[in-house]
């Protein structure tokens, strides 16, 4: 049967389907994904889909991200494998893109959900995108097919937000006529497509068997393990369970730092010394924490907490030391500066990393963004180097070719992003570039204190011991 698209229709719907018939339309390409939300985490998710076999279709509201994609290229040059995967798929027919979802939602029989999710100005959850999506899909949404957050949200906002729309939209019932689930997205944004297939998806449903359908489909369709838990909102509670556990952790590293700095204590040496116990999970301190992710997670659930009279306190107090971690950076530099008898105002700062994290060209909620705003407040001149941003312009700043060009000269180098490039500099090489007498503030452990002092180089680092005798 062919749609008023012309697109042939499928003859089945996803909830009338034994998990065994999963791999069996996957392999004959007869299964109908849309993603909505084509960027760091869609791309990805639709193009690995595509490779499995189904029939994938990328809706956003971005056309160039539209026409890119229908082209076979990928936005995401800082992914390795997946340009040659968009390409293929796109050739071969099994990946588009559309702005139109309503040419696809009706007859998908998976349909899920990428939109970011971040948090406004007052760190409250911003869910604009992922309530206008859940909007156009229930408009358009098949009886039997089957809804799957991948965004992240708190626990309960599947349920009680996505759920209702979806319902009200479509007049039908969840759980009944259409499933829905939630398997939030757990991959790096650098390796996504390595941990697309290795690392294991959670994932709860509304129902029990649509639960069985969406397990399969990423079992045969990235090849990983699955572990079901019993709703949306504990799948929900798990992805910011990890990641708030990192964000607490690195606090606890943060705080450590400030204390053992004071304590002429290098928190890298004893948190090394701590790693040799059975029990102990390694974190560092650093110059902030970025990303779309860490910055923004607390905050779904304070919001969540709030609603219940329950704050939760040592999470909102983790955000809050990370937060300050910048403005250390500045201080830090301050300091260095001063022991080479300059000050931040007149000073010539080379900021290499700019990143929020090595290997990726991503500056989302970057903490180096507050660093450099500050010393150029405080009248610095600052330049920049990033290997990932050469020649772009970035915070007003056009970025340097590489670390010879954003160093010469300069009365102060910081590390703001951990980049392989950096680990190989050469600090007796560095010191010749800067000027006479120089300054070196580490954001990122990257350089030995004691290996930056034989070089000549005042030193500053996150916990580190300030320029050791
Ligand atoms: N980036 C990460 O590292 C990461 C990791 C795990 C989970 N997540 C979560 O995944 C979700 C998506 O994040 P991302 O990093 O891929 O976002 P992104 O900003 O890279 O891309 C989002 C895409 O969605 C599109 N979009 C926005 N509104 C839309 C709408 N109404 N309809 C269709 N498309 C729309 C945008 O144009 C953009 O192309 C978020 O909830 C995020 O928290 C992200």
């Amino acid at each position: 049967m062919k749609t008023s698209q012309g697109e042939i229709k499928r003859g089945h719907s996803a909830l009338s389907l034994s998990t065994g018939e999963i791999g069996d339309l996957l392999r004959k390409h007869e299964l109908r994904v849309s993603i909505l939300g084509l960027g760091r985490i869609g791309l990805p998710t639709a193009a690995v889909f595509a490779e499995a076999g189904a029939r994938v279709t990328g809706i956003d509201v971005d056309a160039r991200v539209v026409n890119q994609t229908n082209a076979g290229e990928s936005r995401l040059t800082d992914e390795p494998g997946l340009a040659p995967v968009i390409k293929r798929n796109v050739k071969e027919g099994r990946l588009s893109a559309t702005l139109k979802p309503e040419t696809v939602l009706p007859d998908s029989d998976f349909i899920i959900i990428c939109v970011p999710t971040p948090v406004d100005q007052t760190k409250s959850p911003d869910y604009t995108a992922i309530k206008a999506v859940a909007h156009t899909v229930g408009k358009s949404l098949g009886r039997g097919s089957i809804v799957i957050v991948e965004s992240t949200v708190g626990p309960g906002v599947v349920e009680n937000t996505v759920g209702p729309i979806l319902e009200s939209e479509s007049g039908m019932k969840v759980g009944v006529d259409f499933g829905l689930a939630s398997c939030p997205e757990r991959s790096d944004p650098g390796t996504i497509m390595k941990n697309m297939h290795s690392v294991p998806r959670i994932m709860g449903c509304s129902d029990a068997h649509a639960g069985d359908l969406v397990a399969t489909l990423y079992r045969e369709g990235l090849g990983v393990e699955v572990v079901k838990v019993s709703s949306p909102k504990t799948a929900n509670a798990v992805k910011l369970t990890e990641n708030l556990f990192r964000d607490v952790n690195i606090a606890l590293a943060n705080e450590f730092a400030l204390l053992y700095e004071k304590f002429g204590i290098d928190t890298v040496e004893v948190i090394n010394a701590c790693a040799t116990k059975y029990n102990f999970v390694p974190h560092y301190p650093g110059a902030g924490v970025g990303g779309p992710c860490l910055p923004s997670n607390s905050y779904y659930l304070i919001m969540e907490g709030l609603k219940v009279g329950n704050i939760p306190y040592l999470i909102r107090l983790a955000r809050e030391v990370n937060d300050r971690m910048p403005d250390h950076m500045v201080e830090l530099t301050s300091e260095a500066l001063n022991e080479i008898g300059k000050t931040v105002s007149g000073a010539r700062i080379a900021v290499l990393g700019i990143a929020y994290k090595p290997e990726v060209k991503d500056i989302q909620l970057t903490p180096i963004e507050h660093i450099i705003d500050r010393l150029r407040e405080m009248h610095a001149i600052v330049e920049v180097y990033d290997p990932m941003f050469v020649g772009d312009k970035v915070m007003g700043l056009v970025v340097h070719k590489s670390v010879e060009d954003a160093v010469r000269g300069a009365n102060c180098v910081i590390i703001g992003t951990a980049h392989s490039e950096f680990k190989k500099i050469d600090l007796s090489s560095l010191a010749k570039m800067t000027a006479d007498r120089a300054a070196i503030v580490d954001g990122r452990g990257v350089f030995e204190p004691a290996d930056a002092k034989r070089a000549g180089f005042a030193f500053r680092g996150v916990g580190r011991v300030a320029s050791p005798d």
